[in-house]
């Protein structure tokens, strides 16, 4: 038994804590910095697979306050990372992020002096000391120090696991895919219900709802994670967590999700489909060029009980011009009003002023960051 620590962006806690329960995990609770979960090697496996909504799973090692190099470098050496790798042929990264910690103002000091910690206790034991990459390690271990106190931990993921591994296209500023599937669990969306995308860009939010429809662990989608590089991976639990996994989704869904992608942009378009397609989702999405001002309801949707829509427009900060902005608020407004009268429209936006364009008023909030970007996820209700 460990207990292992999962991690999201900021405002997607409770989501992720739902996403526990929702798996059937018994052991978890949320802590300002994530999810924590007891559980055996197995259930981490299947935590890294599974969950949607999470960045990243790590193993907490240490957690201590340090004044000095010197301290630092000892209660480093508490721990035994002699049973994660083999020194002659595998390789070690640290990452360090430090803030208000005095003199270890630089991260690079920090990260250097846990791996000249990490290291001699190999030569020490071993008589061998394993190389660094920070490219592709097979041990990768994070340093957090906040004010002295220290945290370390050793990363079980690997590249994070929002890189699902089918966006190879994107068009500009896309969602990363824990974000938009988290965002999508916010508005309460279900497979039954329709879903529109406005603005649709590389297509996340529509592939991941496919994804969640179709029950396909998120995970399997890409190349591998970073347990399966430790010396203690059990690739027969792995394989016996995989496929109980796989046997759980349901590519021939009886009553296929009724998804919906526009976008000014033909490139945007031809990414959305190309993404879709590597997801194995594309036969259930529907996607069309349009400038949002000419978006009409689907025609098998007139007689159907209304869906979600959901809108990431551009932001002033990343992409058009502020001005241009303001007129496109008003086009989303005026096609909302028209053609989804009933709908709850959910729209993520960077520039919480540019809003007040849309002349409707939000009946919910949510404050959310999509990468450095703070945004605000608004929930409006379309009258009819
Ligand atoms: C921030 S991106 C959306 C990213 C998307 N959520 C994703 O994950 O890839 C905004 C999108 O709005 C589209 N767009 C801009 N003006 C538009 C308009 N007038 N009508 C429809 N789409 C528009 C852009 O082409 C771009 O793909």
């Amino acid at each position: 038994m460990a207990k292992f620590l999962a991690l999201t962006s900021r405002g997607l806690l409770d989501v992720l804590e739902s996403e526990f329960k929702e798996l059937g995990f018994k052991r978890f609770h949320k802590t300002p910095h994530g999810v924590s979960f007891e559980g055996s090697w197995a259930e981490c496996y299947r935590a890294n697979l599974e969950l949607r909504t999470a960045t990243r799973v790590v193993l907490p090692l240490l957690d201590f306050t340090a004044y000095r190099p010197e301290e630092l470098y000892q209660q480093i050496r508490r721990h035994d990372y002699t049973k994660y790798i083999d020194p002659a042929s595998q390789t070690l990264a640290v990452e360090a992020s430090v803030r208000d910690c005095g003199e270890f103002r630089d991260q690079r000091f920090v990260a250097m002096k846990v791996k000249d910690a990490v290291v001699d206790q190999f030569r020490d034991q071993l008589g061998l000391r394993p190389s660094v990459n920070t490219d592709s390690p097979d041990l990768r271990l994070m340093i957090r120090g906040v004010k002295h106190e220290f945290s370390l931990s050793l990363d079980t993921s690997g590249p994070a696991l929002s890189f699902r591994g089918y966006r190879r296209e994107g068009a500009s500023a896309p969602l990363r895919e824990h974000l938009a599937a988290g965002l999508l669990k916010m508005t309460g969306w279900t497979p039954d219900k329709p879903l529109v995308d406005l603005m649709c860009g590389s297509g996340t939010w529509l592939i991941e709802a496919a994804l969640m429809a179709q029950k396909t662990p998120p995970g399997s989608l890409r190349q591998g994670f970073a347990f399966e590089r430790l010396k203690n991976f059990d690739p027969d639990v792995w394989s016996e967590v995989l496929s109980h996994s796989l046997e759980q989704e349901d590519t021939e869904p009886t009553r296929p999700p009724q998804l919906y992608g526009f976008d000014l942009a033909s490139e945007a378009i031809s990414a959305s489909r190309a993404n879709a397609r590597r997801a194995g989702v594309e036969e259930f999405i529907r996607f069309q060029r349009s400038a949002v001002d000419q978006v009409q309801l689907p025609e098998e949707l007139k007689a159907a009980p209304p869906g979600v829509v959901v809108v990431n427009p551009p932001y002033g900060q990343r992409l058009g011009e502020s001005h241009e902005l303001d007129d496109l608020y008003q086009d989303l407004a005026y096609t909302l009003k028209r053609e989804f009268a009933g709908w709850s429209c959910y729209l993520l936006s960077g520039d919480a002023e540019r809003t007040q364009a849309l002349k409707l008023k939000a009946t919910r909030r949510f404050p959310v960051h999509n990468g450095a970007i703070e945004c605000r996820f608004l929930e409006y209700k379309i009258n009819r």
